[in-house]
């Protein structure tokens, strides 16, 4: 970790989901599973699934026009569209180039990156990165994820657990009031195998692999990873900050399992009370569910500039990526 005064402040937030409702109920009737098993478990309820002709690109659009409309953003001067995504409606080209040309935006770079549920935390790193280095001025950065089309609604360990959604966010310059603190980016490949969705490689290791291209998980071995990896990491940040537990207002976590982030908070002394979360009415919508909480905690008056956040996303690959920010977005006079 490398200490830097940021010169970026995240200056806005959109976010979208779809209509269509998929509850525990619901599932009963797919696979052999029980609302009480799936709430004592990871604590959901009730997930958004994309309709057929919605794709990545579209739940994107959706976001940035609600980021646009909510805080009177101009999106087209962006000199970079940044993409976190697992589930792009093409491997190339890519949602940022999408982006680019549904909203006309005429000089910038695209491009997407994929550090699976990490991926709003390793972006929002990289944006700040950019900016305060002094290669870009805006930012306009989205996560978007379509997981129920790559869901496997026959493996009951995990199609109760994912659905979809999107988020976007504007970084911008600003040396006066920067949002970012600290934050640092990692991973642990050799858990690669945990969780997988095979592309034109069918083995890893030497081993072969599910070839359905739908996604495995052996959720067990991730959960032990990452309420082992979370604590000690989360400290770390603390410590780089000079921050205590009790200086953070508000824990936002991957929102990947209630019970997992319970785990993580007795282990890492964050009272549960104090963490925002989006898994119950959303499930793990994977890149996005970060973004989401945070625009929970806005609507229920949670959220307030001025805030100080740790946020900190863990997923596939395995990756994590960790931030501590002060929330500071444009006031529009609501
Ligand atoms: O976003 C990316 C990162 N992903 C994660 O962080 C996921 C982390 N892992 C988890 O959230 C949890 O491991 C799961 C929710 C996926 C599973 O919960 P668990 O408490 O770890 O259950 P388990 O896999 O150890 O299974 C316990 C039992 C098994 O039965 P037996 O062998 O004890 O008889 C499973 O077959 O629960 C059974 N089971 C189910 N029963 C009813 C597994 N899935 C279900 C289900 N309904 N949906």
């Amino acid at each position: 970790m490398i200490d830097i005064l940021s010169k970026a402040r995240i200056t806005a937030i959109g976010t979208y989901v779809p209509e269509k409702k998929l509850t525990n109920n619901d599932l009963e009737k797919i696979v052999d599973t029980s609302d009480d098993w799936i709430v004592q478990r990871t604590g959901m309820k009730e997930r958004r699934i994309a309709a057929e002709n919605e794709f990545a690109s579209t739940l994107a659009f959706k976001a940035i026009e609600n980021l646009v409309k909510q805080y009177e953003k101009d999106v087209s001067d962006v000199d970079l569209i940044l993409v976190a995504t697992t589930t792009p409606d093409y491997a190339f080209p890519t949602v940022a180039c999408q982006i680019q040309e549904k909203f006309k935006i005429k000089q910038t770079g695209a491009m997407d990156i994929n550090a699976a549920c990490a991926g709003f935390t390793y972006g929002l790193h990289i944006a700040n990165g950019l900016i305060t280095s002094g290669l870009h001025r805006k930012v306009l950065f989205v996560a978007t994820e379509t997981l129920s089309k790559v869901t496997d609604y026959t493996d009951r360990t995990t199609c109760i657990l994912f659905g979809d959604g999107a988020a976007a966010v504007l970084i911008e310059k600003d040396e006066e009031n920067p949002s970012f603190i600290v934050s640092h980016m990692g991973s642990n490949g050799d858990g690669g195998k945990h969780l997988y969705r095979t592309n034109l490689s069918t083995t890893m290791d030497g081993q072969m692999l599910s070839a359905s291209e739908k996604m495995v998980q052996n959720g067990r071995e991730v959960y032990k990873w990452a309420t082992r990896t979370l604590p000690s990491n989360m400290k770390e940040l603390l410590l780089q900050a000079e921050l205590q537990p009790e200086d953070i207002n508000w824990f936002v976590p991957h929102s990947a399992n209630l019970r997992m982030i319970e785990s993580i908070c007795e282990k890492s002394g964050f009272p549960f009370e104090k963490t925002l979360t989006s898994v119950e009415f959303m499930g793990n919508t994977s890149t996005v569910s970060i973004p989401l909480a945070l625009q929970i905690g806005i609507n229920e008056g949670k959220l307030r500039n001025g805030d100080t956040l740790l946020m900190y996303g863990f997923g596939g690959g395995l990756t994590h990526a960790g931030l501590i920010i002060k929330w500071s977005v444009d006031d529009v006079g609501r």
